[in-house]
């Protein structure tokens, strides 16, 4: 739980405590194939904090990533809204470059759906992103 001022924009203890949560989610990824666990964390409107991690398929197409983990039991809770959401790839080395560490494109369309307004943090990363910058002209219906 994370108490939340009206102000919509995050301390850097919440952002702080937003990214272990995702850090330690990551301990539960069932990665077996790639050996890459990844865990993600959802802040949501109540206050509460919805956790995923990457569940791989001997199928590997079947594989979902920890951030739709995250996002699917946040909406499946009910919640009304999606504050920020962190995300953290446990096994990129500390010097892997960005594009190791930030969500892939499927589930960037899924947060253009679901929380196109949400800061995303990235573990190792200082600065916080926006998803128009990740995902500029993603798809949408009517
Ligand atoms: N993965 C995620 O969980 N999130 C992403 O945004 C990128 C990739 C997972 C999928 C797969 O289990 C592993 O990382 C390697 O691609």
């Amino acid at each position: 739980m994370i108490k939340k001022s009206d102000n919509l924009t995050l301390t850097q203890s919440q952002r702080k405590r937003l990214i272990s949560e995702a850090e330690s989610s990551a301990q539960q990824a069932y990665a077996p194939y790639s050996r890459f666990r990844v865990g993600a964390a959802v802040l949501a409107a109540s206050g509460k904090i919805y956790r995923g991690a990457n569940i791989e398929n001997a199928s590997y197409g079947l594989s979902t990533c920890a951030e739709r983990v995250a996002l699917a039991a946040t909406m499946v809770a009910g919640e009304a809204r999606i504050i920020a959401i962190a995300v953290a790839c446990v096994d990129a080395p500390p010097d892997a470059p960005l594009e190791h560490k930030l969500p892939c494109g499927a589930c960037r369309q899924w947060l253009q759906e679901l929380a196109p307004d949400a800061p995303i943090f990235v573990s190792g990363e200082e600065r916080s992103f926006r998803l128009p910058d990740l995902l500029p002209h993603g798809f949408t219906l009517a």
